[in-house]
C-alpha cells in the first residue's frame, strides 16, 4: 500500500477480450473443434462425507471465442438464476443490483432486489473486505460498503447484504444457508472492450468474504475450491472435498506473500521443450477470471522469440491481419483445431523450484487458440503490457482440461489431467 497506483486491487481477474469476439454468437462450435480421443480419466466421486459434503456446479463457456467461463447460481426466496463469471482472482461474489444501478448490463427484472438485508460494519463478514475504505471507523450499525476493482481496472461498487443461497449438497441434502455477498449498483467496465453477459462474479478467493469460506465457517463444507474448464466447453465447479482423488495430483504450495493477490506460488523457472530458458524467479498467480496467461515482459519476449525461432522453416507464416490476439499465425489452409498444428509448437514449463520441481505443463492447447478465420494465435500475452508489472497469470486457456484444485485449509493447489466434459454424479 501507499504505492502509487496500487488502490483497492484485492482483486485480479478477467481480462475480458470480448470486445473482439463480440461478433461471433457464443457456443457457435463446428464439429471440427472436436478433441480426439484422450485418455483423460474422468471424474468419480470419492468417500462421500468426509466433512459436511459438497456442492457441485455445471459449468458454461469456453476460452474462444467468449473468454470466460460462468455458472448460474440461485439466489433469493423464492429463488432467481444468476450467471455468474467464475474468478480465482478474486473474493467477493456480487450481482448486478437494483438499487438503482448505473453500469448494469441486466434487464431490470433480472436484477437482484435488495429486501431489507443489508450487511453492517459489524459483521465480521464486512471486517473480511479488505480494502483502505472499510478500514476507517464506522458505526456498526452503518451499511457495509465495498468496492472491488479487478486488473484490467473494471470496477463494482455496491453494498453487502444476505440472502438464501438454496444449494444441493452431494449428499442428497438440500440447504439454503443465508450468505453475504455485493450487491452492485455502480459498475465499469474498462477499455475497448465490451462489458460481459453475466449478472456478475463468483469469488472463488481464499479470503474471509468467499462464498467457500462462509460455507466452511458454518461447518458446511471443506474450505476447498475446485474446477475442471473444457477445452471444448463448459465443464463443472465444486465446493467441498468429496471429488478431490486421493493420488494423482500435483501439489504446490501456495503463498501468502502478496495479500491482494490469491493463489500465488513461486518462484518458477520457464522452460521450453523441456530446456532451460534462463528465465527464472517468477511469481505465478492462477486466476480463473482471465481468458488468457499473461507473463512478464522478459518471460513473454523469451516465449516469442523460442516461438519464432522454432517456426522458421515451418508452413506457418505471421498472420498480422488476424486482429484476434496479438500474435497470430496462418498455414497455407484454414486450421481447424490447435490438433493441426501441435507438431510445430514444443511444450512451456514452469518449474517451480520451491516445492521438489512441481511442473505445470502447458502442452500447445493450453497457450494457443484457432481462430474463426483458422488461424493460430499465441493465448500468452505481454502482462507488463497490461500493468501486471512482474506478475505471471495463469488463465483459464491453461486451465483447462485438468482438475484444479484450490485448498484453502492446506493453503495449496493441485491439478491433474481430467475430462472435464462430463458432470460428476452426485
Ligand atoms: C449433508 O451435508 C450437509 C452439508 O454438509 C449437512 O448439513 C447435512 O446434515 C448432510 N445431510 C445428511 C443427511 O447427512
Ligand atoms: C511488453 O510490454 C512492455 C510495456 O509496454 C514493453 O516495454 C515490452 O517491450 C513488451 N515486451 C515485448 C516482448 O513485446
Amino acid at each position: 500500500m501507499g504505492e502509487k497506483g496500487q488502490t483497492i486491487m484485492m482483486a485480479l481477474t478477467a481480462f475480458f477480450f470480448l470486445g473482439m469476439f463480440a461478433t461471433f454468437p457464443a457456443g457457435c462450435f463446428s464439429d471440427s473443434n472436436q478433441h480426439p480421443q484422450s485418455k483423460k480419466k474422468s471424474v468419480h466421486l470419492a468417500s462421500p462425507n468426509r466433512f459436511g459434503s459438497s456442492v457441485i456446479f455445471p459449468v458454461q463457456g469456453n476460452v474462444y471465442p467468449l473468454g470466460y467461463y460462468f455458472v448460474t447460481l440461485k439466489i433469493g426466496h423464492p429463488p432467481k438464476l444468476y450467471d455468474l463469471d467464475i474468478d480465482s482472482g478474486s473474493d467477493l461474489t456480487w450481482v448486478q443490483c437494483d438499487a438503482p444501478c448505473t453500469g448494469c448490463t441486466k434487464p431490470r427484472n433480472r436484477l437482484y432486489k435488495p429486501n431489507n438485508n443489508v450487511v453492517t460494519y459489524a459483521d465480521p463478514v464486512c471486517a473480511a473486505m479488505r480494502y483502505p475504505g472499510n478500514q476507517k471507523a464506522k458505526d456498526p450499525n452503518e451499511q457495509c460498503d465495498y468496492v472491488v476493482t479487478y486488473a484490467d481496472h473494471g470496477s463494482s461498487l455496491g453494498v453487502l447484504v444476505k440472502d438464501y443461497f438454496p444449494l444441493r449438497f452431494t449428499n442428497g441434502s438440500i440447504i439454503g444457508p443465508r450468505l453475504a455477498f455485493g450487491c452492485g449498483y455502480d459498475q465499469k467496465y474498462s477499455g475497448p472492450h465490451s462489458p460481459p453477459s453475466t449478472a456478475g462474479v463468483l469469488g472463488l478467493g481464499n479470503g474471509k468474504a468467499s462464498i467457500v469460506s462462509q460455507l466452511h465457517t458454518m461447518g458446511l463444507t471443506r474450505d476447498v475450491v475446485g474446477h475442471c474448464l473444457s477445452g471444448r466447453r463448459g465443464g463443472f465447479l465444486f465446493f467441498g472435498d468429496d471429488l478431490v482423488p486421493s493420488s494423482g495430483i500435483i501439489w504446490l504450495p501456495t503463498s501468502r506473500n502478496s495479500p491482494e493477490y490469491h493463489y500465488t506460488s513461486g518462484p518458477a523457472e520457464l522452460l521450453f521443450g523441456g530446456k532451460s530458458t534462463g528465465v527464472n524467479g517468477l511469481l505465478v498467480v492462477f486466476d480463473s477470471g482471465s481468458s488468457y496467461t499473461y507473463f512478464n515482459s522478459q518471460a513473454y519476449r523469451a516465449t516469442v522469440n523460442l516461438l519464432t525461432k522454432e517456426l522458421n522453416g515451418k508452413p506457418l507464416k505471421d498472420a498480422p491481419e488476424d486482429q484476434s490476439l496479438p500474435i497470430c499465425w496462418k498455414g497455407t489452409k484454414p486450421f481447424k483445431s490447435v490438433g493441426d498444428v501441435k507438431n510445430y509448437f514444443k511444450p512451456l514449463i514452469l518449474s517451480f523450484t520451491h516445492a521438489k520441481n512441481v511442473q505445470l505443463q502447458l502442452a500447445p492447447e493450453a497457450y494457443l487458440i484457432v481462430t474463426k478465420q483458422g488461424n493460430v494465435c499465441l493465448g500468452i500475452l505481454n502482462g507488463t503490457e497490461v500493468g501486471l508489472k512482474n506478475l505471471n497469470i495463469i488463465g483459464d486457456i491453461s486451465l483447462q482440461d485438468k482438475m484444479v484444485i484450490y485448498d484453502n485449509e492446506k493453503q495449496q493447489i493441485g491439478w491433474t489431467p481430467a475430462n472435464c466434459e462430463r458432470l460428476p454424479r452426485s
